[in-house]
């Protein structure tokens, strides 16, 4: 039986621009159904932009008021819920910071604000004893945010490991699979509406670390600074990477991941956490994730792995994982915005970069002589790295380029292995390596 003569939800929607537009779409196309789900409607009361006079990718329902100044939405006393989709920091954080204060409820996608000042954030939102929803904030249209928040809360979780960015993993796709130029890429991402309004954050690897962060959180329950963490993006790898990888079995994907260390307890979980590109063998589920599809990996004591897929980005997409959370807070579910019976969760026991252990990819320029590859081993050797294969192609004028896929070893080692090749003279340019994912395993 539904609940059909309870008051609407108002809805202050802060941004009309991809995810904003596609909420705005989709709160009309879907109104017979939020109503049968939740007993009640939504309205869309006012909407919060910059530029009033814009094009706008939908169309507003009746009624509905185009605003440009923040207290319009944040001290409006019917609005219940402030939707946060302008993305970025300081007004963002102003905002809700603001429209807490009033009383309302939050939903955001805004995983930079939520993993650099997230902590504040939930503190204020248990004292104010309001709801903060952010399931679009990671992974687009993949409910992993719940998952981890509600539906794996009865098992501990060893490691999460994902491609959490649809503009990089898109960009690589196509330069994969198309031979398309990296910026002809990125460009093609911006103009789908995957890419950051800044898509540094996008191709340096930030805003895939920005949404490990929460990730860590929800699933270990512990506060892993956003600096603390290893990043490295995609900017810069070149065509010839992408084509040996290929040759050898592997795609190149941008990974986030986090997992235990061993000597983790019950009482102090240490965590190897960070982004990196890397080979992915193509017979892991990861390296068949294409195009702007995001997935992410979870290993559980009880579960074991699941493996969830989906797109990463895009207008319904994420506004799809909006309204979800809308849905939430109009059924008036009780707050559980960490996911854990506290706000301030501990700082996170990190393992420092250096005693990650790997096997790797490594790519050097060198000259075509006899003992060259003698001498590399040597260096490698030295550091107490085992290949296992070394691939030697021909001299195309700027020297030979030589793979060398090691056995595991620690990033430390990698690190001072070839920088005694660099210092011995061999190299022609600064070595090339990524760390190597799955063997034969189906995952
Ligand atoms: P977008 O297309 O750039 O839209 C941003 C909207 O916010 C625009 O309508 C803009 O107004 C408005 N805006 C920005 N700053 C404002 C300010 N200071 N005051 C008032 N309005 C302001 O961004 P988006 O792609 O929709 O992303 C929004 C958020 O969702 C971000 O946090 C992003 O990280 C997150 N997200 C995006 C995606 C995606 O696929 N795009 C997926 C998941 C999460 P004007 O239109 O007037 O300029
Ligand atoms: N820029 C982000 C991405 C949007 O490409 O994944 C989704 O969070």
């Amino acid at each position: 039986m539904t609940r059909s003569n309870e008051k609407n939800l108002v809805v202050g929607l802060a941004g009309f621009g991809t995810v904003g537009g596609g909420l705005v779409r989709l709160l009309q196309e879907n109104a017979d159904l939020v109503r049968s789900r939740c007993g009640r409607g939504i309205t869309l009361k006012k909407v919060l932009v910059r530029n009033t006079a814009k094009a706008r990718a939908a169309e507003l329902p009746a009624g509905t008021e185009l605003v440009t100044d923040p207290a319009a939405l944040t001290d409006d006393p019917e609005i219940d819920v402030l939707v946060e989709l302008i993305g970025g920091i300081d007004h963002a954080r102003a905002l809700i910071d603001r429209a807490l204060d009033q009383g309302k409820h939050i939903v955001t996608a805004n995983k930079a604000l939520l993993a650099e000042e997230g902590l504040d954030l939930f503190r204020k939102a248990a004292r104010k004893k309001r709801i903060l929803r952010y399931e679009a904030s990671v992974a687009g249209a993949i409910p992993i945010v719940e998952a981890l928040k509600e539906s794996l809360t009865g098992n501990r979780i060893h490691s999460i490991m994902g491609i959490l960015n649809g503009t990089s993993n898109y960009i690589l796709s196509e330069m994969t699979s198309n031979g398309m130029e990296f910026d002809v890429a990125l460009q093609q991402a911006q103009r789908l509406g995957y890419a950051e309004t800044d898509p540094t954050l996008d191709i340096d690897g930030h805003d895939a670390a920005h949404k490990l962060v929460l990730l860590i959180r929800l699933a270990f329950g512990v506060h892993y600074p956003y600096t603390a963490l290893s990043i490295r993006g995609i900017r810069g790898l070149s065509g010839m990477d992408i084509r040996m990888a290929r040759e050898l079995g592997y795609r190149v994907k941008l990974i986030a991941q986090a997992r235990e260390a061993s000597g983790s307890t019950q009482d102090q979980v240490c965590l190897e956490a960070g982004v990196f590109p890397a080979l992915v063998h193509h017979k892991y589920l990861l390296a068949r994730v294409g195009g702007v599809y995001n997935a992410v990996r979870v290993e559980a004591n009880a579960a074991g792995s699941l493996f969830f897929h989906g797109r990463g980005a895009g207008d319904l997409p994420t506004a799809g994982a909006v309204l979800g959370d809308l849905l939430a807070v109009a059924r008036e579910e009780r707050p559980n915005n960490t996911g854990y019976a506290y706000s301030d969760l501990p700082k996170a026991c990190i393992v420092p970069r250096e005693e990650w252990h790997a096997c790797y990819y490594v790519r050097v320029m060198v000259e075509d002589a006899p003992g060259v590859l003698r001498d590399l081993s040597g260096c490698m050797a030295a550091e107490g790295i085992s290949m296992a294969q070394v691939i030697q192609k021909s001299d195309e004028g700027q020297g030979a380029p030589l793979v060398l896929m090691t056995h595991e070893t620690s990033a430390q080692a990698m690190r001072d292995a070839l920088q005694r090749a660099m210092d011995a003279g061999l190299l022609k340019e600064p070595a090339v390596y990524f760390r190597v994912l799955g063997g034969q395993q189906g995952m």
